[in-house]
């Protein structure tokens, strides 16, 4: 499974924390940047990596930013993108097991790297519980079909 990343430039130092965890647990990730310090605009990462899961060149996501707000609403934007900002692993479980969340977002001046790793392997480890789950993740993607029309 292929897992895209990309960062404004407040998450450079967890990004490369975090994809060598993730490769460590055996995925292939895709770097989507930024590897530049210098201030940036996060919804330009946010909608690099929401089309590459979009267009599935990467099975699923992760985003950081200072808060994982600016760069999930970003990519909340792309047709087919659920982005979830979690600060904990509670959430980090549901959003996939409940909301079937494509993309985690996180915070890189809100969690500690130990807890960002929690975050990340619960949202990983967790599948899509579907049913009446299904259901509702159907009538959130409906409504980017009504403003289509
Ligand atoms: C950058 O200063 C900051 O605004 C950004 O990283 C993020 O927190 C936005 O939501």
């Amino acid at each position: 499974m292929k897992i895209g990343i990309g960062n404004d430039h407040t998450g450079i130092e967890m990004k490369n924390e975090i994809k060598a965890y993730v490769e460590e647990m055996g995925y292939e990730v895709v770097n989507y940047g930024t590897d530049v310090h210098e201030s940036c605009n996060y919804p330009e990462y946010g909608e690099k990596v929401a089309r590459a899961v979009a267009a599935k060149e990467v099975d699923l996501g992760i985003l950081i930013c200072g808060t994982g707000l600016g760069i999930s609403l970003a990519a909340n934007k792309v047709k087919g993108i659920r982005a979830a900002v979690c600060s904990e692993p509670y959430t980090a479980r549901l959003s996939r097991q409940h909301n079937n969340a494509n993309i985690i977002a996180f915070g890189a001046r809100v969690v500690g790297i130990e807890m960002a790793k929690m975050i990340v392997k619960e949202w990983l480890d967790a599948e899509f519980m579907g049913g009446r789950h299904q259901d509702r993740v159907d009538m959130i993607m409906a409504i980017e079909d009504r403003n289509d029309a």
